[in-house]
């Protein structure tokens, strides 16, 4: 049998159908008033019965964290009964259901938000294609309380929206990197200094939320962290600084570390001084004390069965746009029947919503459209 339907069972005890993991995506496509719209969920419907885990896009668990145009928003009950028909349609052939949970921080996009852009120090962003380079004000205490209460909040409304769990977005150089990274986290307070002072927000973060899920949760609930295990700055986030998170979030016991990489079988750390891959690093650090999922450029079956031979789930994003049968030809071994680009009359076919089409369409050589 492929290597790739092979069931899996976490730490909590709860069995993943298959060994494929749906990469978390945004699709830009809520409603106006940021609720999920038909056209995600009628995308989401088309591709939830191929990986055992599926993670949505990030979602915002602050009005002001918002990092994506039309990103659909967590951040109140209101949202609760579009999460729910979400979790519903993910669910429908026995995928697990995961909400990616997000705050943007020095990333969130100043005109949809009231007030300043905020991170864990007031220090210049680099511009990316989806944020301009801003200075953000620095988080007060307060402020911080607030945010690991909302993200507690958050994770309660995927409870009751019916989600098998929620993965904490701590990759991309959103708010939860901004605290761990040395070159973001210029605070002298309880929340940064010294590594150990870094790792506080993610920690706090992770505790309040396995607080909720024990008081809320009726069945086992997964809490999955996502990383990016280094910046590529001078003065910046290195791998043996994750290696000290990862510590941490073993020992708060998290269901899944879930590393973001650019190409999991070629890329290396930044200050790699060997042939060894991030992949080969971080596998090799973990040791198998956590389930160890890894995205970035994972396009054919062949790849995802070497990333699980180097002991990790394969996350796949792309391939799941130009395939949503990614899957199940993957399991009947017909890997040359899979698309891997998208054709430009195919995109009906395909369910992708309007708006996700656009933004394929204006990011240059990030996807192949012929
Ligand atoms: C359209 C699109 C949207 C994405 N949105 C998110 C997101 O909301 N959260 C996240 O952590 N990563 C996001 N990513 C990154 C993917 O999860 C994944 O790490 C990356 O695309 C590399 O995997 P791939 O080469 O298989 O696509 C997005 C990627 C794509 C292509």
């Amino acid at each position: 049998m492929s290597k790739l339907k092979k069931s899996v069972i976490l730490n909590n005890g709860v069995k993943l159908k298959n060994s494929v993991v749906m990469a978390p995506m945004t699709t830009w496509s809520s409603n106006d008033d940021y609720t999920v719209s038909d056209e995600e969920l009628i995308y989401y419907k088309y591709r939830n019965s191929g990986a055992g885990m599926i993670i949505t896009g990030c979602t915002h668990i602050q009005e002001n964290g918002i990092g994506f145009t039309n990103e659909f928003a967590a951040y109140n009950d209101t949202f609760i009964p579009g999460l729910k028909k979400l979790a519903t349609v993910i669910k429908e052939n026995g995928a697990k259901a995961i909400l990616q949970i997000n705050h943007a921080g020095n990333k969130a996009l100043p005109n949809l938000i009231n007030g300043e852009v905020m991170s864990s120090s007031s220090v210049e962003t680099v511009a990316t294609d989806f944020a301009p380079a801003l200075t953000p004000k620095e988080l007060s205490e307060k402020e911080i309380e607030v945010i690991i209460r909302d993200f507690g909040e958050t994770t309660r409304r995927a409870i009751e929206a019916g989600f098998d769990g929620v993965e904490i977005h701590g990759a991309h150089g959103f708010l939860l990197q901004n605290f761990v990274s040395p070159f973001f986290n210029k605070r002298k307070d309880q929340w940064g200094g010294t590594l150990e002072k870094r790792l506080t927000f993610p920690i706090a973060v992770v505790t309040e939320i396995k607080r909720v899920i024990n008081q809320y949760a009726q069945k086992e609930f997964i809490l999955g962290y996502r990383i990016s295990p280094d910046e590529p700055m001078e003065g910046a986030l290195r791998i043996k600084d994750t290696f000290s998170l990862i510590d941490k979030l073993i020992e708060l016991n998290v269901s899944y570390i879930h590393a973001s990489l650019p190409d999991a079988l070629q890329s290396k750390a930044v200050d790699a001084t060997n042939e060894k891959t991030y992949l080969d690093e971080l596998s090799q650090y973990i040791n198998k004390r956590v389930l160890f999922v890894a995205a970035g450029t994972i396009q054919t079956p062949e790849q995802a069965e070497l990333v699980i031979e180097n002991g990790a789930l394969p996350a796949i994003g792309h391939a799941f746009i130009t395939d949503p049968l990614w899957m199940q030809k993957a399991g009947n071994g017909e890997s040359e029947n899979i698309y891997l680009t998208i054709k430009k009359d195919s995109v009906e076919e395909l369910k992708l919503p309007k708006k996700l089409w656009s933004a394929i369409q204006n990011s240059g050589s990030w996807f192949t459209i012929e």
